[in-house]
C-alpha cells in the first residue's frame, strides 16, 4: 500500500448505527419530549437514510448495524450503547427502565463482533458515549443527568487514562455528547452554560483549543456533531459554528434532522464510533 493509501485507510471509521422503524415518542425522560410532539416516522426515516448515506457513500466511512425492536424507539441512539475503545467496550447501565431494554442488545451485538465487554457493578448508572468521550490524553465524563459521577474512578481504571469529571447543569443539555464534542488534537466545541464553573475552569485548562456554541446554536445540538477526519456533520442549520469550523479547515455538512430533536438527540448520538 503506498503511504497516501495508507494515510487515507487509517482515517477511515466505523460507526455503529440503527435503523428507526420502531422510532417515535413513546415516552418523556428528557425535557425536549413531549409524547403530545410526536415524531413522524417516515420523516425520520428519511433523515436518518441521509445521514446514513452522508456517512458511507459520501465520505467513505463504514456504518454496521443493529437491528431495531419495537418497544425501543431510542436504541436508535446508538452513542449510549457503551463506552467503546481498541476493540473493547464500558456497557451502559441505563438510569431509565424505559431505555433498560436496550442493554442486552448492545451486549450481544458487542459479543458477536469479539469485543471484551466490561460492566459496571448494577445499579451505577452510566450512559456511554453519550457521557463520556475521549478528547486528546483524557477522558471526558458528563454527570447528574444519566450518569454518576462514582463511575467516573472506575472508568478510569478500565481505559487506562486520566478523567476529568464535569458537572452538568441544564436538563436540555442532560447528556455530556450534547454539549461537549471533541476535535482534532485534544480541541473540542463545547457550549460552556451547560456547565459548572469548576467544569468550565476544567474545559478552559485542558483543551488545546475551545470552539464555544452559543446558546442559540447549542439548543439546535450544534455540539452533537459527527466528526471524521476534517469533515463535521450537524444535524441542523448552524451558521455561526459552520463559520468557526470552516476558519480551522473543517467542512461542514448540515443535515435536518428535527425529527429526531424531539427526542433529545441529534447527529452524534444516532451513532457510536466503534
Ligand atoms: N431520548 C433519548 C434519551 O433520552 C435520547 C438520547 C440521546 N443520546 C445522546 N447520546 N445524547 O435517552
Amino acid at each position: 500500500m503506498s503511504g497516501q493509501k495508507k494515510k487515507q485507510a487509517r482515517q477511515v471509521k466505523k460507526f455503529l448505527m440503527c435503523q428507526p422503524e420502531f422510532y417515535g415518542i413513546h415516552y418523556e425522560i428528557n425535557p425536549w419530549m413531549d409524547v403530545s410532539h410526536q415524531a413522524l416516522n417516515s420523516r425520520a426515516q428519511r433523515q436518518w437514510q441521509e445521514l446514513h448515506h452522508l456517512i458511507t457513500g459520501v465520505l467513505g466511512q463504514t456504518v454496521e448495524l443493529i437491528q431495531p425492536q419495537p418497544g425501543l424507539p431510542d436504541i436508535v441512539f446508538t452513542a449510549n450503547a457503551g463506552l467503546v475503545f481498541n476493540n473493547q467496550v464500558v456497557l451502559s447501565n441505563f438510569r431509565y427502565k424505559q431505555r433498560q431494554g436496550e442493554s442486552p442488545l448492545f451486549e450481544a451485538f458487542f459479543r458477536d463482533k469479539g469485543y471484551k465487554i466490561f460492566r459496571l457493578p448494577s445499579g451505577t448508572a452510566f450512559e456511554g458515549a453519550g457521557d463520556a468521550l475521549f478528547c486528546g490524553e483524557n477522558l471526558f465524563a458528563g454527570y447528574i443527568f444519566r450518569s454518576e459521577a462514582r463511575c467516573h474512578s472506575l472508568l478510569a481504571e478500565i481505559v487506562g487514562k486520566r478523567v476529568l469529571s464535569l458537572e452538568l447543569v441544564d436538563p436540555r443539555f442532560y447528556h455530556l455528547d450534547t454539549c461537549f464534542c471533541p476535535l482534532a488534537d485534544g480541541s473540542a466545541l463545547y457550549y460552556p452554560g451547560a456547565f459548572d464553573s469548576y467544569a468550565r475552569r476544567l474545559l478552559e485548562n485542558y483543551l488545546t483549543d475551545g470552539i464555544v456554541a452559543s446558546r442559540e446554536e447549542a439548543l439546535c445540538f450544534a455540539c452533537n456533531a459527527i466528526i471524521a477526519g476534517r469533515n463535521v456533520i450537524l444535524g441542523a442549520r448552524c451558521p455561526k459554528l459552520a463559520a468557526q469550523l470552516d476558519d480551522r479547515g473543517y467542512r461542514v455538512f448540515e443535515l435536518d434532522l428535527s425529527e429526531f430533536m424531539k427526542a433529545g438527540g441529534s447527529a452524534k448520538c444516532l451513532t457510536l464510533e466503534i
